[in-house]
């Protein structure tokens, strides 16, 4: 089957999004168009664990392959200085790029090493999970963790084009396969009601999410990208893009962002904004539980916590969605219907965590 290719319009700066099974194998022709000299790959040990040879057929051999440990605490300022001095020790130059071949956790580290390595070189995004495909990948937002809080370190460093390949998915652990659909479903509830009518659908038959990827990464990009065409440095509407991420991060911090993997923590936080949009009148009840149907089915797996309200709500003070002191939230008016800037009293959203506490409970 042919590609799909997804053009994320910002002028000059405009990329294509190739989304498909085997597109890295257009990884040649796609990085002959930059004119960059040479790429820089930089992977982590689970991707090379599968895809080492692979890679190896597509990297240029006279440079090293950066392979870093997994995981959201390698998401650090110390990680992007150690990827800068092994390119300088490599002769990387102006003219050269880098590509983050991996997660989201990848793809936030090397955008930034590559936005700050001399002032900024060619960044390319090769992701390998699902959430990453569909959200994390596109839109550059590059940046690392702080002791304080998540993604407090960062800039927009756009990548000149990124390769969806859907055969990473194959051999993706389950858990991450599904934590990807948390921001799949995001997407369908916040601007695509037409994937949400899909996902309805194949709900019903439980979801086989490789018989549907494509489509599924097709519409979640496609809608990524008029965002980001609108609003590229979150000043407004891209905002929406957090549906979900306000208690979600709070509940990842709370458990040492070991418990939770981010779309499990997304996946309870879109919970907890679909609540809290029915109890202030915005989302019609019988929409809310019509939501609910898509959204029951993938809660089973998720950890269940046993956090204290209060110290939800101190976490998310920290986090820079914060505005003036208070949480910025986005809630639904429907599906395909997501707002932001509601105004919000301390006591709904500590009731909205009470009620979030019991679901968990029940
Ligand atoms: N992942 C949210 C954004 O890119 O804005």
């Amino acid at each position: 089957m042919e590609p799909a290719i997804i053009t994320v319009p910002l002028g000059s700066r405009a990329y294509p999004v190739v989304i498909g099974a085997g597109v890295r194998r257009l990884f040649p022709e796609y990085f002959a168009r930059t004119g960059c000299r040479l790429a820089f790959w930089v992977t982590d040990v689970h991707v090379v664990e599968h895809w080492k040879e692979q890679i190896e057929t597509l990297r240029d051999p006279t440079t090293e392959l950066m392979v870093l440990p997994p995981g959201e605490d390698q998401k650090r300022l110390s990680t992007v200085e150690d990827l800068c001095r092994r390119l300088v020790s490599m002769g990387a130059e102006r003219g050269d790029a880098i590509v983050a071949c991996g997660g989201g956790v990848i793809g936030d580290m090397v955008g930034l090493a590559a936005a700050l390595y001399q002032r900024g070189i060619v960044f390319i995004q090769i992701p390998t999970t699902l959430l990453a495909m569909v959200d994390a990948s596109v839109g550059g937002k590059t940046g690392v963790d702080l002791p304080e809080g998540k993604n407090l370190v960062g800039v927009f460093h756009q990548p000149a084009f990124v390769l969806a390949d859907t055969e990473f998915l194959n051999t993706l652990p389950q858990r991450e396969l599904h934590s990807g659909m948390a921001e799949v479903i995001k997407m369908a509830l916040i601007g695509e009601p037409e994937l949400f009518a899909h996902l309805v659908k194949i709900s019903e038959h439980g979801y086989d999410i490789f018989e549907n990827s494509s489509y599924l990464i097709e519409r979640c990009v496609n809608l990524k990208s008029l965002i980001v065409a609108q609003d590229e440095r979150e000043k407004g509407r891209r905002a929406v893009l957090n549906f979900g991420h306000t208690i979600g991060h709070a509940l990842e911090a709370w458990g040492g962002y070991q418990t939770l993997t981010h779309g499990e923590a997304v996946f309870w936080g879109m919970v907890a904004a679909i609540d809290l949009s029915r109890d202030l009148g915005l989302l019609d009840s019988a929409v809310a539980d019509h939501i609910m149907t898509v959204i029951q089915p993938q809660l089973k797996p998720i950890p269940k916590l046993k956090f204290q309200s209060e110290q939800i709500l101190e976490l998310m003070a920290r986090d820079k969605k914060t505005r003036s002191g208070r949480p910025e939230f986005v809630l639904l008016r429907g599906v395909g219907n997501a707002v932001i800037g509601q105004p919000l009293a301390e006591s709904d959203i500590l009731a909205a965590l009470q009620r979030l506490r019991l679901i968990m409970r029940s």
